[in-house]
């Protein structure tokens, strides 16, 4: 693209940046928050707007709610009660005989000190705490009850990774809304979901939370998600109020580790981490929650020009903010507030309404506040929020509509739900590889199975992480689905060997002597000699290998990337005896395994699929469906690749294996394991006859890209086919590649269909030199393939007219398939 021809010179002045100037008009109160962003924006070296005024008295005016039965509310409440409806405290969900309550929690639901509950479910229980604020408390204002409803409630689907790998936004819409028929049926009124934080390092655990490491793959699974928790009507019983989560750019944690600090530029921050919450936002979210993290120098739960200015003021979200878990005590520990009452009062005039844990609020607000630091107008604002969304779910009206016990006998593991999270579990599934063509396996062919692995037989593992309603009694382990799956074969089963590092099922516990590699434990090896018995004497061989459930998810950063323990040394010996093998990874994160993946005659990658875990494996192994699942993360070669993405710059020197002076390694490959995007099928499909119209369109038009997509093998099959874009010379330097549209095929053996994807020209909007959002006039070249390194069918456009800018609101492609 060329460069524009009136790129704006660095504004140094606020004037110079009309952006300011409009905002400055509109609002003096953001003045400092805008400018701050101009500047950043411009490459002057002023950062990110940290906190604006540290006692915040500059804090924007409250406004009022309009919705009389808060007003009210709020013009009765006294000081502490309106605190306390800011605080969330922690019940026990994994007390013995269900989740519990410290006893004096009860006090303080009586006195009018607490708005909300996490970990806090069940129908019965949640009445019995319902009833203590109604009808105890002054008001009788009813609470909140929030629990962390990630992928499932009792009914476990696949971890969100493993969703994203469906590509297939309305099958995730679904599996959320059954999540939110479940829970709200425990009483629960609002989920701590979706987690929208795009992961680019896979060493962070959290990486299974999300949906990989595509900002518009993000967004459209963040849309999809709220729509699904929150549903059509807020007030229904059975729709939960969503909250997107980290914000923001948690999954920037330097060297992948949680917790860890963030520095981006703004305009990664702007282009890569902020439009999965912006989808979220423009979908209808409710709630967003404040991150851990601090973002080059403020921690994200005091970050007031993320929170009040991008949040409130950009995007108009009408929401409220939650603190993450003590993330506001905790900025004292980041070196930010001095004691309490500073963490307090940071946080909450910085824009986060309620605090999660860590009391601060409770405790130390009343008297900043009496004292004239933290303004009344800044309490009320968030209060009115609070109370707005306690409006929206109908609790004013009927406190107990969500605590209902025969709603949750009813509603929960129901024989649809079931048959919702294996299908979901089914699409999630991608084929890495298939070099031996050996699958799908023909069941009728197959007397004696070996089903072999540490995770073969696990009722754990597969419920994954962020699974505490999910009950490993529920689940169909690989060995039970394949022995149902081949009624008649012999099945044999040997673990072979442990896996080291977490806990659960056929995991040994890592101590503190294993991290210095002294500890020898799950390095036992006699259980190989069995399972290679097992796998000669087999017609075909199933080895489940992977990561335990607690291997990935908070605080499960990993700086080893390849398969823990003796895993790798028992697929070895397993495939030499049998060649018939295939290999099915249960994992959390892309791992590093180039030597498995070579020797591997087929590789399923099924991260942690859920109750219906081996029901769906067999459906794949067996043919009953083909895999159609396509990487949402990029698998690295080695982990010192990591992070590791498509979408990174060309550099001044493109990475090329065989020239020395370009941007590479000397002792590993540039090249990724398996490309974002990768997932094969069990037949072919061929792309042909590309065309892109209109050929010079305008910012204001949509590209419509229309392509013929045929399936060339001999069975069903569903392909995802990929748009992407790169603009060749930008006013900002573009990404290689970067997602446009996708669409999901069906096609039978032999036929043909065409596809259309429309492309609004305003999605190939960025932030240019002057860090305004804009689409540039030039050339654009178009792609679209099986994956981001499998480019079938190439295009260009020349964008025409002038520069236009655009704002940054949610636009997504369409995807037709005739
Ligand atoms: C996590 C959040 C979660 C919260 C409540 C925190 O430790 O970071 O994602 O929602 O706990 O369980």
């Amino acid at each position: 693209m060329k460069r524009p021809a009136a790129a704006a010179a660095c504004p140094a002045a606020a004037a110079a940046c009309p952006a300011a100037a409009a905002a400055s008009a509109a609002a003096p109160s953001a003045v400092a928050v805008v400018l701050a962003l101009a500047g950043i924006a411009a490459g002057c070296g002023t950062s990110l707007p940290a906190r604006g005024g540290r006692e915040g008295r500059d804090a924007p005016a409250a406004q009022p709610s309009g919705d009389p039965r808060v007003e009210s509310l709020l013009a009765r409440m006294t000081l502490e009660e309106k605190l306390g409806q800011l605080t969330q405290l922690e019940g026990a969900w994994d007390a013995p005989g269900g989740p519990k309550i410290d006893d004096r929690y009860r006090a303080m639901i009586a006195e009018g000190q607490v708005g909300s509950f996490l970990s806090v479910f069940g129908a019965d229980f949640t009445r019995e705490l319902q009833t203590i604020a109604v009808e105890k408390s002054r008001l009788g204002i009813p609470l909140l009850f929030a629990f962390d409803v990630i992928h499932g409630f009792r009914t476990t689907f696949p971890v969100p990774l493993a969703e994203a790998s469906s590509w297939d936004p309305a099958a995730v819409e679904k599996a959320a809304r059954v999540a939110a028929v479940e829970a709200t049926a425990a009483g629960i009124h609002w989920t701590f979901a979706p987690m929208v934080d795009v992961a680019r390092d896979a060493r962070w655990g959290r990486i299974v939370e999300g949906s990989g490491e595509d900002p518009y793959l993000g967004m459209v699974m963040a849309a999809a998600r709220v729509r699904g928790f929150q549903g059509e009507d807020l007030a229904a019983p059975d729709t939960l109020l969503a909250c997107a989560k980290h914000f923001a750019a948690y999954g920037a944690a330097e060297s992948g580790r949680d917790y860890n600090s963030v520095d981006v530029s703004e305009r990664t921050l702007r282009e890569v981490y902020l439009p999965p919450f912006r989808a979220a936002v423009d979908a209808g979210v409710v709630t967003l929650m404040s991150g851990f993290n601090d973002i080059g120098g403020m921690p994200a739960s005091a970050h007031r020009g993320l929170l009040d200015g991008v949040l409130r003021r950009e995007w108009g979200f009408s929401g409220f903010v939650v603190s993450d878990w003590e993330s506001v005590g905790e900025l004292i520990d980041h070196g930010l507030a001095a004691d309490r009452a500073e963490a307090g009062r940071l946080a909450l005039t910085a824009g986060v309404d309620m605090e999660m844990v860590s009391k601060t609020y409770i405790r130390e607000l009343v008297a900043e506040v009496r004292a004239g630091r933290v303004p009344m107008a800044v309490v009320d604002r968030s209060v009115r929020r609070v109370l707005a969304a306690k409006q929206r779910l109908g609790l004013f009206d009927d406190p107990y509509r969500y605590s209902d016990p025969a709603r949750e006998k009813g509603r929960i593991l129901t024989p649809e739900h079931r048959t919702a999270a294996r299908a979901m579990a089914r699409e999630s599934i991608v084929l890495l590889g298939n070099q031996a063509g050996i699958l799908p396996l023909a069941a009728a062919d197959l007397r004696t199975v070996a089903v072999i692995g540490p995770l073969a037989d696990s009722r754990q593992a597969p419920l994954g992480p962020w699974s505490v309603p999910g009950r490993a009694a529920d689940v169909v382990s690989v060995l039970e689905g394949i022995r149902a799956a081949l009624p008649r074969a012999r099945i044999l089963h040997e673990p072979g060997v442990a896996i080291v590092g977490g806990a659960g099922d056929g995991v040994v516990p890592r101590d503190a002597a294993s991290r210095t590699g002294s500890d020898r434990s799950g390095e036992d090896a006699r259980g190989i000699a069995r399972a290679v018995r097992a796998a000669r004497r087999a017609d075909a061989v199933i080895l489940v290998v992977g990561e335990s459930d607690t291997m990935s998810g908070e605080a499960k950063s990993r700086a080893d990337l390849r398969l823990p323990g003796r895993q790798l040394d028992l697929a070895r010996a397993v495939i030499a005896a049998n060649r018939r093998t295939a290999v099915v990874l249960m994992n959390g994160r892309p791992l590093a395994i180039p030597e498995l993946a070579a020797q591997a005659p087929a590789l399923l990658e099924t991260w942690f699929l859920g109750v219906e875990t081996g029901n769906a494996v067999a459906d794949v192994l067996f043919g009953a469906a083909s895999p159609s699942g396509k990487l949402p993360v990029t698998f690295p070669t080695t982990t010192g690749q990591e992070p590791l993405y498509y979408n990174h710059k060309s550099t001044g020197r493109p990475g090329d294996d065989k020239v020395v002076w370009s941007s590479k390694y000397i002792d590993a490959p540039l090249q990724p394991l398996f490309p974002f995007g990768h997932g094969l099928s069990y037949t072919r499909f061929e792309y042909s006859d590309l065309s892109i119209g209109p050929q010079a369109p305008t910012a204001r038009d949509t590209l419509v890209v229309d392509f013929a997509l045929r399936n060339a093998g001999g069975r069903a099959g569903v392909e995802v086919a990929q748009l992407y874009i790169r603009d060749p010379a930008a006013s900002a330097t573009r990404p290689v590649l970067e997602l446009k549209g996708f669409a999901r095929v069906e096609l039978q053996p032999g036929q043909t269909r065409r596809v259309r994807i429309e492309v609004p020209v305003a999605m190939l909007a960025f932030h240019g030199a002057d860090m305004r959002r804009a689409v540039e006039p030039g050339e654009v070249q178009v792609m679209v393939g099986a994956s981001s390194a499998d480019l079938r069918l190439r295009g260009v456009v020349r964008i025409g007219g002038a520069r236009m800018l655009v704002d940054d609101r949610s636009v997504f492609s369409r995807a037709s398939i005739r």
